[in-house]
């Protein structure tokens, strides 16, 4: 697709953060964003750069009233020779399309997204940070406008990226989480729209995430909706345990997001040598192993938390500790790997790396 893509300057730049060790996650916005129209019978157009600003939608938007919305999450780094480079930009423009087509939204070519990040990254490089454990984290984003409240497809459609230096996801850091198993709430069922990345499944972890940080926990670990038998996935991270020496995930059988950082962890773990098995994995497997002493390192992936370390999983009141509340050797050996070729630091093996400058 060979769409133009205009570039309107910000003539009023921000401030750029000063201290690049509190930044946190998704609080401060560069100065510009990229948007694209869709609109049904035209097909995409208006490319363009412009001020990050407000947008003006209609009140009767589709993802106003009915959530017709999807979004994406990639990082950039800052290598120690001060060039820039994306983590497998076109595995999120590839997603960000497998989504579109599950909530009835338009793709957008996937070559063009990842040329769009590049068009913008080059234009806000200076707001890369390049502290350890900082990025530009890039928000493409997807929604249905227009004035209808019809509920059927939208016919008209923004594409933007946002982006936003980052630091943690976790105010602590890489300090261990608090993991509480859910048996109440569920969050996607088979043959919902668990797979796909848009806003409703967030909406619908609110409520058990917020209960159960009231009890001193970080995240859930949502369980399966049918049986509410088998771990599936974080709110914003896939799970991996290490049991009897392999590193066990749950399949992506329709129902959990198919992490980006999943993928890349099984591959790197195989890479390594070790056994890697997707497969259900019951909540009463993982009580078993644990008294066993079988069950040695639980560990989340994504590309907001990175690798996060699991000190503490509870269900039902049963405890499991693990890794003396500090970050498991397997963890640390993944975490020092992906986190060395995402920074340019360690050779990348596997053609994940795409530079930018
Ligand atoms: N699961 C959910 C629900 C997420 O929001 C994310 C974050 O994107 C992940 C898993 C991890 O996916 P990835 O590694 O592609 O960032
Ligand atoms: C990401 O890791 O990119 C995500 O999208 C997680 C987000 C929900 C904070």
């Amino acid at each position: 697709m060979d769409l133009e893509i205009k570039i309107i300057k910000n003539e009023s730049p921000k401030a750029k953060p000063q201290d690049e060790t509190s930044l946190g996650f998704g609080k401060i916005f560069t100065d510009h964003m990229f948007v694209v129209e869709y609109t049904v019978g035209k097909g995409w157009h208006d490319a363009r750069i412009q001020p990050y600003g407000p947008l003006a939608i209609d009140p009767a938007s589709p993802v106003l009233h009915y959530a017709q919305e999807i979004f994406e999450g990639l990082k950039v780094y800052r290598r120690a020779d001060g060039g820039l480079q994306m983590f497998r930009p076109l595995e999120n423009a590839m997603r960000m399309n497998r989504s579109a087509e599950r909530i009835c939204m338009p793709t957008l070519d996937a070559e063009f997204q990842v040329k769009a990040m590049k068009t913008l990254v080059e234009i806000e490089e200076a707001w890369v940070p390049s502290q350890p454990g900082t990025s530009l984290y890039l928000r493409p984003t997807m929604i249905a406008h227009g004035a209808e409240l019809g509920v059927h497809p939208a016919k008209k459609y923004l594409y933007f990226i946002i982006c936003s230096p980052a630091g943690s996801y976790y105010k602590n850091g890489m300090a261990p989480v608090k993991i509480h198993i859910e048996d109440r709430y569920v969050r996607a069922v088979k043959g919902g729209i668990g797979a796909a990345k848009t806003g409703g499944n967030y909406a619908a972890s609110l409520k058990a995430t917020f209960e159960a940080a009231d009890r001193g926990f970080d995240q859930v670990l949502w369980l399966d909706g049918r049986e509410n038998k088998y771990v599936e996935e974080v709110g914003a991270m896939n799970m991996m345990f290490v049991l009897d020496g392999k590193l066990v995930t749950a399949p992506t059988g329709g129902s959990i997001l198919p992490g980006i950082t999943r993928k890349s962890i099984l591959q790197l773990a195989q890479h390594k040598g070790m056994e890697v098995e997707e497969r259900p994995i019951s909540v009463h497997e993982l009580l078993d192993a644990y008294a066993a002493g079988k069950l040695t390192e639980a560990f989340g992936t994504g590309t907001a938390a990175v690798i996060s370390p699991v000190g503490l999983l509870e269900y039902q009141g049963q405890e499991m500790h693990l890794s003396d509340g500090k970050i498991g050797p397997i963890a640390k050996e993944m975490y020092d790997t992906l986190v060395g070729i995402q920074k340019g630091a360690i050779e990348d093996p596997f053609g994940w790396i795409e530079k930018i400058s």
